[in-house]
């Protein structure tokens, strides 16, 4: 008990310790800046934060994958990312499905206080649309027609990257839909990519699904940094269950993250310090599986 409280004083004082070191680097750069230029300079820690936040399942079944994806979303807009900066894809739109008893909803609390549902995110990506090659396009820029920039993310190497992405996995593999998946090696390259593309400063990649650490083992570019919800050989699992949606409404990993994540004080999204704040959290809280953590 005593050793379990001291590992909880201890994830506390660094949550607070990132708060207070933004909060430092704020007040230094906020008066001369807008005086200088007409841009106005960023107002949070999240002034150049982009996220690609993916759902890759289709089926009623997977109500959760995309109630983890909408959570994120709301999550990463409260941390004062827009959603021009957020290419939001959605395998399925749960909030419709004819099985939902709660049309227009999507719930991830058992007590269904929580709704994240599409009203109130705008999905770029739908149906068909979301593909381990489409996803590939949408980070590294190469789409092949024009496409309407909400469906874009036009980063620079000073833009900081947060790219989420839930659904079905396994080893060395993330699946897309029923017939198409993204393997390690896959997703290596596409960082390679973005990384010679001068695309990212920094970039942040949350796996939740089955031996999700095993999807990131490849990528070997600089300031890169992984969380992953289990390990190679685990499976992933979900946390709330609600009898009258008749479904699993989210999974462990995510939901602990949207929960931090949407707490104010939680500051940059993006980087090594916010990767190792989420996995310290994942790792004293996390119960059905072990988070896991990578960086370059
Ligand atoms: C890596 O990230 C740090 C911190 O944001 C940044 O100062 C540095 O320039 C980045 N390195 C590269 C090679 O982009």
């Amino acid at each position: 008990m005593e050793a379990r409280r001291r590992r909880w004083g201890a994830v506390l004082c660094t949550a607070a310790a990132v708060f207070l070191a933004m909060a430092v680097a704020a007040c230094a750069a906020a008066p001369g800046a807008a005086q200088w230029t007409e841009v106005p300079a960023p107002r949070s820690a999240n002034g150049n934060t982009w996220a690609v936040i993916v759902s890759t399942s289709r089926y009623w079944l997977n109500y959760r994958h995309a109630a983890n994806a909408l959570a994120v979303y709301r999550a990463v807009r409260r941390a004062g990312v827009p959603d021009s900066r957020i290419v939001l894809m959605l395998a399925e739109d749960f909030s419709r499905n004819p099985r939902n008893v709660f049309p227009g909803s999507v719930f991830v609390d058992e007590a269904l206080q929580v709704d994240v549902a599409r009203g109130k995110a705008e999905v770029d990506y739908e149906g068909d649309d979301v593909s381990a090659a489409s996803l590939a396009r949408v980070l590294t820029g190469r789409h092949a027609a024009r496409v309407p920039r909400s469906r874009t993310l036009p980063t620079t190497r000073e833009s900081d990257v947060l790219l989420y992405v839930t659904g079905h996995g396994g080893e060395n593999f993330m699946k897309f839909q029923d017939k198409d998946m993204m393997s390690g090696e896959d997703l290596a390259e596409v960082v390679a990519e973005m990384r010679s593309l001068g695309r990212y400063r920094e970039l942040t990649i949350v796996v939740d699904t089955c031996k999700a650490s095993t999807f990131c083992r490849h990528v070997s570019s600089p300031n890169v940094t992984c969380v992953s919800s289990s390990l190679r050989g685990q499976n992933s699992y979900s946390k709330h269950a609600n009898a009258e949606v008749g479904n699993s409404l989210v999974d462990e990993m995510t939901f602990l993250i949207q929960e931090q994540l949407a707490e104010r004080r939680f500051g940059k999204l993006v980087g090594r310090r916010a990767a190792r704040a989420m996995y310290q959290r994942l790792r004293a809280r996390m119960k059905s599986s072990t988070p896991h953590y990578r960086e370059t």
